[in-house]
């Protein structure tokens, strides 16, 4: 009986994501291709790491903006996503680059990929918080992107951050909230679907645990999370630039790592 439940609740779980997915498809769409230091940012270290000859899947890849970045800097990019509607987005925009032999689209659960054989990707890029999604189904994601996962390649994982929630729920007022967080695991609601937020340790643990080395892990963005958007507006062209190379700077402070709301990992599987 409780297997049918849990099994029950999986089907339901995938489903549900990618029904909000497909609704959020054109708003992804935007957020991917706006300035902001939250997909900026990740972005940067993807080009910090990634090799010319490196096989890449990005996983929970979105509306392709990350997959045309990788493809113009390495052999290949498989852009695997669980909402159809988001993946008609990234077929127009990839469409619309001269890149298209170089990435692969498919539709797919990052937390059961068995359309991929073991160790086929020597680049894994998981930003953008499918690994929050995926709620209970985190240990299985982890696990299928590690035996996909070639030895000593790099993994670029990103994901909701408890303390920046916390953070978050107190500037909005909600303490209740912020309490709640603090004590217990993270399933709450930011702006798209459920989620689970990551304290620092846990998602440290998460990758130790599946065989990766932790090379290097940032709030992505720190302080820029923290400005209204009037603030935030405020900084165009070589402002923008001036902002962003001090969140750089900022993002790896290991006193600051809770701040923003995202954390990125940037891991190796030994
Ligand atoms: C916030 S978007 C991030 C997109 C892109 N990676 C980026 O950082 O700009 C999250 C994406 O993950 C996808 N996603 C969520 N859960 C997933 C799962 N279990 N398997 C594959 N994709 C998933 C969603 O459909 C959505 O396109």
């Amino acid at each position: 009986m409780n297997l049918f439940k849990t099994l029950f609740n999986m089907i339901h779980r995938h489903k549900k994501i990618k029904e909000e997915y497909d609704l959020l498809a054109e708003e992804e769409d935007k957020q991917e291709k706006s300035k902001s230091l939250r997909v900026e940012i990740p972005r940067e270290f993807i080009e910090k790491y990634i090799k010319k000859t490196d096989v890449v899947l990005d996983a929970g890849g979105g509306t392709g903006v990350n997959a045309i970045l990788m493809a113009e800097k390495c052999k290949h990019v498989t852009l695997l996503d669980i909402s159809p509607k988001v993946l008609e987005y990234a077929k127009a925009n990839i469409a619309k680059t001269i890149l298209s032999e170089k990435i692969e689209i498919m539709q797919g659960d990052i937390t059961h990929m068995p359309q991929f054989s073991g160790s086929q990707f020597t680049f894994l890029v998981c930003v953008g918080d499918s690994i929050s999604y995926v709620l209970n189904k985190r240990f299985d994601a982890m696990k299928e992107m590690m035996r996909v996962l070639k030895k000593n390649s790099i993994l670029i994982l990103g994901c909701d951050s408890k303390l920046g929630f916390i953070r978050d729920y107190l500037s909005k007022g909600n303490l209740n909230e912020a309490v709640i967080s603090m004590k217990g695991n993270q399933t709450c609601c930011g702006m798209g679907p459920k989620t689970y937020a990551y304290s620092i340790d846990e998602m440290t643990q998460l990758l130790k645990q599946n065989g990766c080395e932790i090379i290097e892990i940032a709030s992505t963005p720190t302080f820029t999370d923290t400005l209204s958007p009037e603030i935030k507006n405020k900084y165009k062209n070589e402002q923008w630039s001036k902002l962003k190379k001090l969140e750089m700077e900022l993002c790896v402070k290991p006193e600051l790592l809770g701040v923003g709301s995202h954390l990125l990992f940037v891991a190796r599987k030994c």
